[in-house]
């Protein structure tokens, strides 16, 4: 069998959404005419004041401006709960799968809307109205999906800081969108450990710069004994008792804020990239529905997290405003063993599976484990997100979680492009396994060399997108300036992706990778200067430099080469101690994999850091250096050689 193409079964091809025809079609339609294309496409969510404008949107220089369906009035709960009641009030919304197999629940739309009501009125109790900020630091549990759509229900802009991340990373969310509440748990469970996730929310509150919560509300999960601060913390489950089920859903505008996510960039803080309710949500919904081919029925499940942009766009807001039943799963894919995903999917029933490469990478390792003790037999599509899917990882879940049967939505996108970019579609594309194919219908994307100039047919380069999609995030909060900076000043009246790309003889798109200094670690960005600036906050280091080097099953790890405060005295236990430090600075997935302590950097003679030799010795392929001539220094290159880590 040719394992380089997979060619659309016909018959399968007619029991979806979209066959290649309809695609082509429809695509044409949507670069021809955004316009009507997308005023179309908005009709898929229920507007409270229907919208007459479309698209306002400039890439000009100085003047970058994004507004979709500006004119129109919704609620983004209200779509993705109330419309539904009317047919599905007693329909499965959430399946709710926990670390435990034998934690497992479901709750209908009715039940969902009950309980995102009460929460929406507890907070509105405590003083949250719209327009105010609400950080939250949960679980993968369903309470999370309530507090989401809590915010959204009042107009309160939510901001989600995944459950691994440091109290630090907390207390800097909170202090970027000047959070007023903030909602957590006791505890979290993942993969048969516990995440203290309370005591991490007191310390980040301990903190002198975070002034402006007023309350944290706190879910039991594990119902693990929490210290308790009277004047601050507030039990969930009893303010929740106290409220009505009945919360009328705020009139929104199509670009008010929906919520701010913090993502790395290449320099200093994370970013809050923000999403706005009208245009985000029409390009969930309709991303979800498309790419997924859901249909009513089906069983969908995302393994993402939601304190990620996936668990928004494919836990969160996609499948719920369309109407989807999903499984919520708050454990990892090898815990209690490496079955787990393939249990979850037969006991499920699941016809859909949306995963990372990574998870995919470590069910591989353990072999024929992950699969001999179920059948998935009623998968129908699988998916991949993060990162590039590598071959081997691709056939391997092609044959052994598909069955041969299922093909695999590879899903190109990013937190600032709020969906999915490029992509199969799976009446519609043949697949290639590693590329991501074709754009989603209205993204244009393309291919620049260094100069900006565009490239045509096959070519390598740097992916830009060269108009405006309703899912485009809008702004970096409170630093628009560096929205346009980081996105737009590369190339001229382009969206700059960040990574590089190469496009085939057949216009099929093959991500490379970041061509800037953010790493993917298992399907997770990390600048390295947010890694290199923990490093050197140690009182030992006087220098760092972190790359990252190719890994089996993260994809990418960290190699961190670490210069030591003269008369430092190396040790083991000093290099872990500085592992757990930017584990506990950063988070868990910035650990530093290797750290190599070293004399000097390879610096040029205006002091700049030569990465490219950094990244070539990470990688263990010395003997092509390049040019090395205007380094400061040639010989620290020898040593550094001599030293590797990675042989
Ligand atoms: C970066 C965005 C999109 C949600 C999860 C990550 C890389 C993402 C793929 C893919 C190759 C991919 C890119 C991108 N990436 N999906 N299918 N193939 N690369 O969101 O944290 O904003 O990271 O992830 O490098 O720029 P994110």
């Amino acid at each position: 069998m040719d394992q380089s193409y997979f060619a659309v079964e016909s018959q399968f091809a007619e029991n979806c959404l979209v066959d290649n025809d309809k695609y082509l079609e429809m695509y044409q339609s949507s670069i021809e005419n955004p316009q009507q294309f997308w005023a179309e496409q908005g009709k898929r969510l229920d507007w409270i004041k229907p919208y007459t404008q479309i698209k306002n949107t400039s890439y000009a220089p100085g003047d970058i401006s994004i507004k979709w369906y500006e004119d129109g009035q919704l609620n983004a709960c209200y779509n993705c709960i109330d419309r539904h009641l009317p047919e599905k009030a007693n329909q499965i919304a959430l399946i709710f799968e926990g670390d435990e197999p034998s934690q497992s629940y479901s709750i209908t739309y009715q039940q969902l809307h009950d309980n995102v009501a009460r929460l929406a009125n507890g907070l509105k109790s405590l003083g949250v109205s719209k327009g105010d900020s609400v950080a939250i630091y949960m679980p993968m549990v369903c309470e999370a999906v309530y507090a989401m759509l809590a915010c959204a229900r009042i107009g309160a802009v939510h901001s989600v800081i995944f459950g691994g991340f440091s109290p630090k990373a907390i207390a800097d969310r909170i202090v970027n969108c000047n959070a007023k509440v903030i909602i957590t748990a006791d505890e979290a469970r993942r993969g048969g450990k516990t995440v203290p996730l309370k005591a991490n929310v007191d310390e980040a509150l301990s903190r002198d710069d975070v002034t402006s919560i007023t309350n944290c509300l706190v879910f039991k999960n594990t119902g693990a004994q929490v210290a308790v601060n009277s004047s601050v913390d507030v039990c969930a489950e009893e303010l929740m008792a106290k409220v009505p089920a009945d919360c009328p859903p705020e009139v929104m505008n199509a670009e008010d804020p929906l919520f701010i996510l913090y993502t790395s960039g290449s320099t200093g803080q994370p970013k809050g990239v923000m999403h706005t309710t009208g245009g985000y949500l029409v390009y969930a919904s309709m991303t979800h529905e498309y790419i997924f081919d859901y249909k009513a029925g089906d069983v969908y499940w995302c393994a993402a997290d939601v304190g990620w942009i996936t668990g928004h766009s494919y836990v969160v807001y996609g499948p719920l405003a369309n109407g989807a039943t999903q499984v919520i799963f708050e454990g990892v894919p090898t815990y209690p063993s490496a079955s787990r995903i393939g249990d979850v999917v037969d006991k499920h029933q699941v016809n859909i599976l949306y995963t990372a490469p990574t998870a995919i990478r470590a069910l591989m390792a353990k072999g024929d484990k992950a699969y001999a003790t179920n059948n998935r037999n009623s998968l129908r599509i699988l998916g991949s997100v993060g990162e590039p899917i590598n071959p081997e990882a691709w056939a391997w879940y092609y044959q052994n979680i598909g069955n041969g049967q299922c093909p695999i939505m590879d899903t190109w996108w990013q937190t600032e492009t709020g969906g999915i970019m490029i992509t199969p579609l799976p009446g519609a594309t043949g697949l290639k396994p590693g590329s991501a194919t074709r754009p989603f219908f209205g993204v244009k994307p393309a291919l620049v060399d260094s100069e900006g100039q565009i490239l045509s047919g096959a070519a390598s380069g740097n992916l830009v997108i060269l108009d405006s999609w309703p899912g485009q995030a809008r702004t970096i909060y409170g630093d628009h300036q560096r929205f346009e900076q980081t996105y737009f000043s590369a190339y001229k009246n382009m969206y700059f992706t960040g990574d590089g790309a190469r496009r085939d003889e057949d216009g099929y798109y093959w991500i490379t990778g970041r061509v800037d200094d953010v790493l993917n670690i298992s399907g997770h960005r990390l600048g390295t200067a947010e890694i290199e600036s923990a490093l050197v906050a140690h009182p030992s280091v006087a220098e760092a430099a972190v790359v990252g080097f190719p890994h089996d099953i993260k994809g990418q790890a960290i190699y961190a080469y670490v210069t030591p405060v003269e008369g430092t005295e190396l040790s083991e236990t000093l290099t872990t101690e500085l592992r757990n430090w930017v584990r506990t600075d950063l988070s868990p997935i910035a650990t530093p994999e290797l750290i190599h302590w070293t004399a000097g950097l390879p610096k040029t003679r205006s002091g700049k850091i030569m990465r490219r030799i950094l990244r070539k010795i990470a990688a263990n392929e010395f003997e092509q250096l390049g040019d090395t001539s205007t380094l400061a220094d040639p010989s620290v290159v020898d040593a550094l050689i001599e030293n590797r880590l990675n042989k």
